[in-house]
């Protein structure tokens, strides 16, 4: 395998885990082979969308190790979405162990150090079981499937143009802050006419006025502002993404002040730097943003800015372990 060309895309793996929750508790789970399942076809995670996910890589180090970023963080949010979607939660103890297990029974799809590619883990939640009307299942399934991956976005640290669409992924009370597949459904069409226009992905406003940004379709938005403030969107809306919530960390760290604050779709004009930020997309840096009829270039257009840059350099360090980063942000599985 041609691990320094990945792009975002399902490679097959060895195996995966899976655990079954039934008269009230979760089984101890098993790794497979296969990844298929077979579900009733009466399923609320079919119907009515009843089902949560994560996403979060294994990244292997100079030395030869495999560590996690933060994973106790995406267990927590796990934990969030099956709150808000009324499913069994899963312990900090379960998600890791299912991870750690599914690293180690993939070890040769962890890329090597120096490719820029990871093992990519998405945990999810299913509501199963035989149930026509709008209730929560009584029976679940929790998996956690990989696959070694490369960029998100073609050219990884490369600026990309995205456009504002007039949809909304969410409601300002529904389940935008919760990484559940409805959110991900809505954004489909406004996705695929962005790509048909020649745009790598959308932003979203937020559904209450549609005056400020919300995020983008798979990752939150972020702006230097030429006075030197790491701003980013306040908004319950959102993901809380777990790469924003370390960016603001490692912001405050090289001296810049940081805002969590509405970003008026207006006000593009006091940012000397933008990027979108995720576990998949990591820092992409944006080019521009097209609202309505008018397209904002940002001053760095097809550069990366310096403190973009800067940003980059220190998360991914700390994720394939050539920097300390703060206590507790690296989990060593190897
Ligand atoms: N926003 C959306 C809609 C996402 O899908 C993601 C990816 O998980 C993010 C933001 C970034 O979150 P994180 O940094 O925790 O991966
Ligand atoms: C992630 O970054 O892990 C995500 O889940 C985003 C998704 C759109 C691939």
């Amino acid at each position: 395998m041609d691990f320094t060309d990945l792009g975002f895309q399902y490679h097959k793996t060895h195996q995966n885990y899976l655990s079954r929750y039934r008269d009230g508790a979760w089984d101890q789970g098993i790794l497979r082979d296969e990844d298929t399942i077979t579900i009733s076809a009466f399923s609320p995670a079919i119907h009515y969308g009843q089902q949560a996910f994560e996403g979060l890589k294994a990244y292997r180090t100079k030395d030869g190790h495999i560590q996690l970023f933060r994973p106790q963080d995406n267990a927590a949010r796990l934990r969030e979405s099956c709150k808000r979607l009324l499913m069994p939660e899963i312990s900090d103890e379960k998600f890791l162990e299912a991870c750690r297990q599914v690293v180690l029974a993939n070890l040769d799809y962890v890329p090597p150090y120096g490719s820029n590619a990871t093992l990519y883990l998405r945990p999810y939640v299913i509501g199963v079981g035989l149930n026509l009307g709008v209730r929560p299942a009584k029976e679940y399934l929790f998996g956690v499937i990989c696959s070694p991956v490369g960029s998100y976005f073609k050219g990884g640290l490369s600026p990309v143009d995205f456009m504002v669409t007039e949809f909304d992924r969410a409601a300002p009370n529904g389940t935008g802050k919760a990484k559940v597949g409805g959110n991900y459904a809505a954004s489909l069409y406004p996705n695929h006419m962005a790509h048909e226009l020649g745009f790598a992905d959308c932003i979203y406003l937020d559904p209450a006025t549609h005056r400020n940004i919300d995020e983008v379709g798979s990752a939150n938005f972020f702006g230097i502002t030429k006075d030197g403030c790491f701003v980013t969107p306040k908004s319950s809306s959102i993901l809380p993404s777990i790469t924003k919530k370390s960016l603001m960390v490692l912001a405050s760290q090289i001296g810049l002040c940081v805002k969590e604050e509405d970003v008026p779709i207006d006000g593009l004009d006091r940012f000397a730097e933008a990027g979108a930020c995720g576990t998949a997309a990591v820092i992409t840096p944006i080019r521009s943003i097209t609202y309505q009829e008018s397209k904002f270039v940002f001053p760095t257009g097809n550069e990366v800015g310096p403190t973009t840059r800067k940003l980059y350099d220190m998360l991914t360090k700390i994720q394939f372990g050539d920097l300390e980063g703060p206590e507790g942000w690296t989990t060593k599985i190897v």
